[in-house]
């Protein structure tokens, strides 16, 4: 018998946008079956000179890109599995700096109180990631267009050689689908990349530090730089005590691990 095709993906769209739209007067949401990847379709666009504000879902992503040129891989069936999309609005902050975290911070706060920030701005839950974010801009001058890519695994994935154990949003909030992420996640982002937009990081520090992965850990960076990780500064700047004083890691492009066990629970 063939098998019977899946019940179509009910999504929130119309939620959002009612959630949304006030403040971004001209957003929209808009759901794709498949697409290479999130970023890039919003990327093309405004490249093209379309930037209107956007949250564009992919149900299946063919070549999703994550951090550092990597790959971001998700199954077939993907929005059973993952949830995929990306934020793309103009934005004018005086300073981006942060703006990762600002972004990591509000969909973990959005999900559970348990998740943790593995600084610049992946969420993690038990040393394990759960979700990834790839920030890019378009455009020169005072206002750019800022594209924000979410990914979160829904349920475990299948991908094989991932360099962090990944973590699953079922195994904190059983029954969990990507619709329903989605609609945790949406509103609450926009808000706080327009909060970004006008204070900056420096508000959100002492959050991004209670959800802090790294904070008093032994770290080693991709470049070679080992230290003792001392938390962040009010521009999002990664703190690191080493052999030859603090320093301060600013440039996302530099991968970050732990290498000490974490911390026990008190
Ligand atoms: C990372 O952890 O390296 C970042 C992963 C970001 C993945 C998301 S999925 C939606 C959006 N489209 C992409 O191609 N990438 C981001």
């Amino acid at each position: 018998m063939p098998t019977p095709p899946s019940a179509p993906v009910q999504w929130p769209a119309e939620a959002i946008w009612q959630a949304v739209s006030l403040q971004l007067p001209d957003f929209s949401v808009e759901v794709l079956p498949q697409i290479d990847s999130t970023n890039s379709e919003l990327m093309r666009r405004a490249h093209a000179g379309r930037m209107e504000p956007v949250l564009l879902v992919a149900e299946q992503q063919t070549a999703g890109r994550g951090r550092l040129g990597r790959s971001w891989q998700t199954d077939a069936a993907a929005s059973a599995q993952a949830l995929t999309f990306s934020l793309g609005l103009p934005l004018r902050p005086q300073d981006w700096s942060g703006l990762s975290l600002a972004v990591g911070l509000s969909v973990a706060s959005s999900l559970h109180a348990d998740l943790q920030l593995k600084w610049p701005n992946d969420v993690w839950w038990h040393d394990c990631k759960l979700a990834g974010i790839l920030i890019e801009t378009a455009g020169l001058g005072d206002v750019r267009y800022a594209v924000i890519g979410i990914g979160i695994n829904i349920t475990l994935p299948q991908a094989q050689g991932l360099s962090t154990p990944p973590a699953a949003l079922q195994a904190l909030l059983p029954g969990v689908d990507a619709p329903a992420a989605l609609l945790r996640i949406a509103a609450p982002l926009v808000a706080a990349v327009k909060r970004f937009e006008t204070q900056g990081f420096a508000p959100l520090r002492a959050a991004f530090q209670a959800r802090d992965v790294l904070l008093g850990r032994e770290v080693q960076c991709g470049d070679g730089l080992q230290g003792l990780a001392q938390g962040v500064d009010d521009l999002g700047a990664l703190l690191l005590s080493t052999a030859a004083g603090m320093k301060k890691i600013t440039s996302a492009e530099v991968s970050v691990r732990p290498s000490s066990a974490p911390k026990a629970s008190p």
